[in-house]
């Protein structure tokens, strides 16, 4: 069956203490929403965000980057169960299942949600609600069952009784619902609570009342439903991402000398045999091939594709590069908007000067096949070496330059004897 979703993300993080929307803050330089997009995108067929706080800002990161998502404006914000009838107008007619998430939780996998989904199918569910056993439950939403263990309802932390509140099954605030099936509980919500909201959560309720099929589905890992209200709650979710990123790395192969100390995106790949040394630190979207030597203390700013056989060493930072095969650059260098060829050798602190700060514009060096750079070389983009060339140590490159040519801007060296001796 056809599935849509609808992400909330009007809410305020009051917590964050921040001028930058929750759902914006970034883990690997990637904002929260555009985890949960990436994990539903190849589940649904549209995607619905729902902006208030903010709003514009989240809109403009959502229209640029993903083609199948729509946000719509929830203005005020009355709750969770208010936002999501935001969307009621834009699916009338709509006969498929809506999957409802949070977009300030990034950790959930999209094998987690097709589990998930298939077991809504399997018990021929109208409304399946995800949730997770908490050894401390506070703050969330407790499933409430009845005494056949049936599903009853959710209760809110502010409105829950003191038994309530020792319930420890939690709502994970995502759910899966036949569209046709649940709509009409949208124009029947009540704000009659004590936080005065219309409450998502009160869907459950209102389907036991209509005698539809109500399930919820217990998840057994927990960490995927972490969701983010503070820094602290972000510096945790990027621990728990990284861990679960390393761990997948090391089964397949790769070799992560520190765990403790190397940081590693979800969206870079790394192939076989590669060693990772220690405080390296890759963000964004990264392809490193086989048998490649990764730091220590290597910085890889997203958009790298390095080919195998490569070796990226101490204190080298590299951005939006290509890099062929058997390239080697050992130290101390920075690597950005470039195409580096098979069988290079960079020397020592070598800069790619790809930025001009006075006209803001970012430029590409290219080097074929088998160059070879001199330590403490800096390249001015835009600036072409063809293949074979050698550039001597310490020159600054400012022009292209031809094939198996040796090139090097280096005053003469003055050797005057006994200068010392008789400056005494
Ligand atoms: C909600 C659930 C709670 C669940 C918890 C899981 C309700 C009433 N409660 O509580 O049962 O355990 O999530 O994390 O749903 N939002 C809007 N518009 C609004 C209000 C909220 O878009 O008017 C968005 C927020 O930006 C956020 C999400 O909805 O992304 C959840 O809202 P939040 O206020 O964080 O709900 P919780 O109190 O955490
Ligand atoms: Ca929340």
């Amino acid at each position: 069956m056809e599935i849509k979703s609808i992400i909330l993300a009007a809410g305020k993080g009051t917590r964050m203490k921040s001028d930058t929307p929750k759902v914006l803050h970034k883990i690997f330089e990637k904002p929260l929403l555009g985890y949960v997009l990436d994990n539903v995108g190849n589940i649904t067929t549209e995607d619905f965000v729902i902006v208030g706080h903010h709003a514009e800002e989240v809109s403009d990161f959502v229209n640029k980057n993903y083609k199948n998502a729509k946000t719509v404006l929830q203005s005020p914000q009355l709750g969770t169960g208010h936002a999501v009838s935001m969307v009621c107008p834009s699916l009338e007619s709509y006969k498929g299942q809506v999957l409802i998430l949070c977009g300030d939780t990034p950790l959930i996998r999209e094998e987690t949600l097709k589990a998930f989904i298939e077991y809504h199918n399997s018990k021929e569910s109208d409304l399946t609600v995800m949730s997770t056993i908490f050894e401390n439950p506070t703050n969330y939403g407790r499933i409430i069952r009845d005494n056949d263990d049936s599903l009853k309802c959710i209760v809110e932390e502010k409105d829950a009784t003191q038994e309530q509140k020792a319930v420890k099954e939690v709502n994970a605030g995502i759910y899966i619902l036949n569209w046709d099936k649940i709509r009409p509980a949208f124009s029947q919500l009540t704000s009659n609570n004590a936080q005065g909201e219309y409450y998502l959560t009160d869907i459950i309720a209102w389907g036991k009342k209509e005698n539809l099929n109500v399930n919820a589905y217990i998840l057994e890992n927990s960490d995927e439903i972490y969701g983010i209200n503070s820094r602290k709650n972000l510096a945790e979710a990027t621990r728990i991402m990284n861990e679960r990123k390393l761990s997948n790395l090391m089964d397949n192969g790769i070799t992560i000398v520190d765990p403790t100390s190397t940081w590693i995106s979800e969206d870079t790949e790394i192939g076989a045999d590669t060693i990772i040394y220690p405080s390296t630190y890759i963000e964004g979207k990264n392809k490193i091939g086989k048998n490649c030597k990764i730091g220590p203390c290597a910085h890889l700013r997203g958009n790298v594709e390095i080919s195998d056989n490569c070796k990226i060493g101490n204190f080298v930072e590299v951005k939006n590069s290509k890099i062929d095969h058997n390239t080697n650059a050992g130290h101390l260098s920075y690597i950005g908007d470039s195409e580096l060829g098979a069988n290079i050798n960079i020397g020592a602190g070598t800069i790619t000067a790809n930025y001009n700060p006075i006209t803001k514009v970012k430029s590409k060096t290219v080097m074929k096949d088998n160059v070879k750079i001199g330590s403490n070389t800096v390249l001015v983009a835009p600036v072409t070496l063809e293949e074979g060339v050698n550039v001597g140590a310490g020159s600054v490159i400012t022009k292209d330059i031809q094939s198996w040519a040796l090139a090097l801007t280096r005053a003469p060296l003055r050797v005057l004897a006994d200068w010392v001796k008789n400056s005494k």
